[in-house]
């Protein structure tokens, strides 16, 4: 039972619905991409009874969680205890995620490399502490914002309306109660996410995610408008580096702390001169870098992510294909702000056969047709033998897809283009 309803989540039902191992597939709540190759269930999922209930009455195997906000309701120790396998992190290992105030102590406490910040909880000294600082500078709402909670200010009016709205308006309900302020760094993002059992990691591929709405990462911060794998400035010795100087110290600062940390560790990295600093960790796959990897691995997801409950990791080879792929995002217009829903969605059937249609805000209407249903619609993926022939056949299939209003960055993995 995946538990989701983005194109994350129809990326993690399709990579699972080839695994041998894998009889029955129920998606909690999923969308109309799911509902073709798994059955939905309509429960929330913020819904801990209901879900436990429907593991238990469908006999669940294994039950992967896909969004951060069930793991901070402590799904995984729920379901620990009334004996369903789940995959996914404990509500405490989870507050690398859930609390960037946590998240920061660590780092610093076992020096890992980040960017220099301070944590307040009152605004009178957060507002005094920020006119004593240069410019820009990012403020982080402590809590879940669902991927808004950081703002870039760069000047000491847009820091001080910042730390109102998040302290004083409360724009964020109680994810404002405190927030980091830390300095602004400059250099190329990359997604480093890894499998672990609490003692062995094993990276995915790395990834980039484009957050801006529009082209040349212009407009408001957005969910995710696509990537790309592997990124030329992240080559595998920056990988193992970064595996051996920050996921490995990672995991055991918290083991440290009585914390064994199963499940997806995500590092947002930034890379500046050629060093790794931690911008932020998630407890979870990535959106959109899940849709973008999960076709370049060539194991049994579902062996890696048994090994993984079983405390098993370091006996599994984890393959990948040697090729290239991208996703571009297909949104409703007007996304990340006000847009329009239940419109039809033409051409679906158009796309070539190897390239992927990961449906999030989808919805099936009753004459077998498909309606938009949210902010983000479909990530279009694919794959190469390298990034300008991924890229080529994903634009290619993208501009067959269409609904009213629709929209999707042009810009996606062109930095990677010589
Ligand atoms: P976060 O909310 O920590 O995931 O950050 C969201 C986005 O804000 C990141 O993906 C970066 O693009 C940007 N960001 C966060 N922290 C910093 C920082 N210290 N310097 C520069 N950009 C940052
Ligand atoms: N790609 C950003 C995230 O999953 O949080």
């Amino acid at each position: 039972m995946v538990i989701g309803n983005g194109a994350r989540e129809h990326a993690l039902v399709w990579k699972i619905s080839q695994s041998p191992k894998v009889d029955k597939i129920f998606t909690a709540p999923g969308n109309a991409g799911t509902a073709q190759i798994s059955e939905n269930l309509t429960i929330s999922p913020t819904d801990l009874e209901g879900l436990a209930k429907a593991a238990k009455t469908n006999r669940i195997n294994l039950v992967i969680v896909g969004p951060e906000v069930p793991l901070s309701l402590g799904i995984a120790d729920y379901f620990k205890r009334l004996g369903i396998p789940i995959f996914g992190p404990s509500k405490r290992a989870a507050q690398l995620e859930t609390s960037k105030t946590f998240a920061k102590e660590l780092m610093e406490k076992y020096k890992l490399p980040c960017a220099k910040g301070r944590t307040f909880s009152s605004y009178p000294e957060a507002r005094k502490y920020v006119q004593s600082q240069q410019f820009p500078i990012v403020i982080k709402a402590d809590g879940l914002a669902g991927g808004k909670g950081s703002i870039m200010a760069e000047s000491w009016q847009e820091a001080t309306r910042a730390l109102s709205d998040i302290m004083e308006a409360k724009i964020f309900g109680s994810a404002g109660d405190s927030v980091i302020i830390e300095e602004y760094l400059k250099g190329l993002e990359v997604s480093l996410i890894a499998f672990t059992d609490g003692k062995t990691i094993v990276p995915m591929m790395p990834s980039c995610d484009y957050k801006r709405a529009r082209d040349k990462d212009t407009g408001p911060n957005t969910g995710g408008m696509g990537g790309y794998s592997p990124p030329s400035f992240f080559p595998s010795q920056l990988v193992e580096k970064s595996v051996s100087t920050i996921l490995m110290p990672t995991i055991k600062a918290l083991s440290n702390q009585g914390i064994t940390y199963k499940g997806i560790l995500y590092a947002g990295l930034i890379i500046a001169n050629g060093k790794p600093k931690i911008l932020e960790f998630n407890a979870r796959f990535g959106d959109p870098e899940t849709q973008i990897t999960l076709p370049l691995l060539r194991t049994d997801l579902i062996d890696i992510l048994l090994a993984i409950i079983q405390d098993d990791l370091d006996h599994i080879d984890v393959e990948w294909y040697n090729s290239a792929s991208v996703g571009v995002v297909m949104t409703s217009g007007g996304y990340p702000q006000k847009y329009k829903s239940g419109l039809p969605i033409e051409g679906l059937d158009k796309v070539d056969k190897d390239i992927l249609v990961f449906h999030a805000g989808t919805k099936s209407g009753n004459s077998g047709k498909t309606y938009t249903n949210g902010g983000r619609v479909l990530t279009v993926a694919g794959t190469g033998d390298n990034l300008t022939e991924a890229r080529a056949k994903v634009y290619r299939n993208i501009s067959r897809i269409s609904f009213q209003d629709h929209h999707y960055r042009r810009d996606i993995a062109l930095r990677e283009i010589k």
